[in-house]
């Protein structure tokens, strides 16, 4: 069994991140500027919370945070038990964010994968699948200008991926933090200022 303890395992472990994570999206966000202190964060993936105590770490605002997995509580972060790929997940979503009175993100963020396969193609396809229906779900929530991370394993349908949503967006890139696991083909899609109101 390799030793999965890395750097930035002890690194989580100093700065009271809950998971090795945090410093991918932290990575992101530096190269990017993807994220700001007025923003409003819609997270796909988020147990145990990383990712959500660095968004917390950058802006107050309300964070809607969405896992399979249960996750401890973050102030003003409403999290939400659920399978994005659950057919009733749209409606879910939807009475949820009715209940909290939030109606639109500027940002949404996944880091949303079952665990890999070792298979790359089976694991690119899975992830091809979540962002496609991440994508399809949060479109309509981001506002104008909005901003998108996404995690992916890159393979044959990125490309195509990228060509199918990029023309919403006045940027669109792809990136490898350092803090992402050597030999591993995780990748984050991301994708800057949201041009229609979709
Ligand atoms: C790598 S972890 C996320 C780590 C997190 N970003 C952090 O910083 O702590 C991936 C998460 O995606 C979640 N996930 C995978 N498939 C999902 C699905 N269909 N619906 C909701 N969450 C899912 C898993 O339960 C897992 O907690």
């Amino acid at each position: 069994m390799p030793d999965r303890k890395d750097r930035f395992y002890y690194l989580a472990k100093k700065d009271n991140f809950r998971s090795r994570a945090a410093f991918k999206l932290m990575e992101i966000d530096k190269r990017f500027h993807m994220l700001s202190i007025d923003d409003f964060v819609l997270e796909f993936g988020s147990s145990p919370g990383g990712w959500t105590q660095y968004v917390r770490s950058i802006t107050s605002n309300p964070i809607v945070s969405i896992d399979l997995s249960p996750m401890e509580p973050i102030e003003n972060v409403h999290f939400i038990r659920g399978d994005l790929m659950n057919p009733d997940f749209d409606s879910i979503l939807r009475e949820n964010l009715n209940r909290i009175g939030i109606t639109n993100f500027t940002v949404v963020l996944s880091d949303a994968m079952v665990h890999t396969s070792g298979n790359r193609g089976r694991d690119h396809a899975s992830s091809y699948l979540l962002d496609e229906r991440i994508m399809n779900i949060s479109m309509r929530y981001l506002r104008p200008g909005g901003n998108v991370i996404l995690k992916q394993f890159y393979g044959d349908l990125t490309k195509t991926f990228l060509k199918k949503w990029e023309e919403q967006f006045r940027y669109s890139g792809m990136t490898t933090p350092e803090a992402s696991r050597r030999g591993s083909s995780e990748i984050y899609i991301v994708f800057k200022g949201k041009i229609h109101d979709s």
